[in-house]
């Protein structure tokens, strides 16, 4: 399984510093992924967590002021990158094209997308899910060389931080959806996943891992999480 940790735009230089104290310590058999602030990106020192960015620039090195590309992002040992997310594109607007363009960037420096995808709660009550789903994820991977290296993280965004999830069902259906059009890539769940509905989460063999929000900052509750998950007592 794998476990990414969103941190979002939370836990600042001296926080951060203590979170990685707390995780040191944390038990799991599965992969641990921290996505730390960008800023973090340079203090992070998990030996046994893997490390991720939360955004990458679309473009380039260059005159693009405030952006980090994804060249920068591998001189810090960065592996994976959450593009996508439902967060920068609602606040951010980020285009079909622009997350297309950081996919395409983070594939030439060899840094492998958490690609986020997901339906409103609007859409889902017009019955649009797959069909923002496909768009979502169509648009994201063209010309991509090695599409079946993405992780794709389906995150409901009527989900996230509400402390409602779908239906399992719900998520059934959207992951063999998901694997219809990419059969071969690791999909995670996202959305107000915790230690109170992981007993349900996991019974879901289509679902490789979670990408936590919340939850990333509770290093307490974390470890509930992952000995429910590892069947750990
Ligand atoms: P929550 O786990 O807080 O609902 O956030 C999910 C998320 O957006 C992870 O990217």
């Amino acid at each position: 399984m794998i476990i990414a940790l969103n941190n979002k735009s939370n836990l600042n230089k001296i926080e951060f510093e203590e979170y990685q104290n707390q995780l040191e310590n944390i038990e799991a058999t599965s992969q641990m992924i921290v996505c730390p602030t960008y800023l973090n990106v340079n203090a992070f020192r998990l030996k046994k967590m893997n490390l991720g960015a939360q955004n990458v620039s679309a473009t380039t090195k260059g005159a693009y002021t405030g952006e980090i590309s994804a060249e920068d992002l591998k001189t810090y040992h960065v592996e994976y990158c959450i593009v996508g997310h439902s967060e920068r594109r609602q606040n951010q607007h980020e285009s079909f094209e622009e997350i297309n363009h950081k996919l395409l960037r983070l594939e030439e420096n060899e840094i492998i997308p958490i690609l986020c995808i997901g339906e409103t709660k609007e859409e889902r009550e017009q019955n649009k899910v797959k069909e923002i789903l496909k768009e979502e994820l169509e648009s994201a991977i063209q010309d991509l060389k090695e599409k079946e290296k993405i992780i794709i993280a389906y995150e409901p965004i009527w989900s996230i931080g509400t402390g409602i999830i779908p239906t399992k069902e719900e998520i059934i259906e959207v992951f063999e959806f998901i694997k219809t059009i990419l059969p071969n890539n690791k999909i995670l769940y996202g959305g107000s996943a915790n230690e109170k509905n992981i007993e349900m989460l996991k019974t879901i063999s289509q679902i490789d891992g979670f990408l936590l929000g919340g939850l990333s900052l509770k290093p307490n509750e974390l470890q509930t999480f992952i000995n429910i998950l590892e069947n750990r007592n």
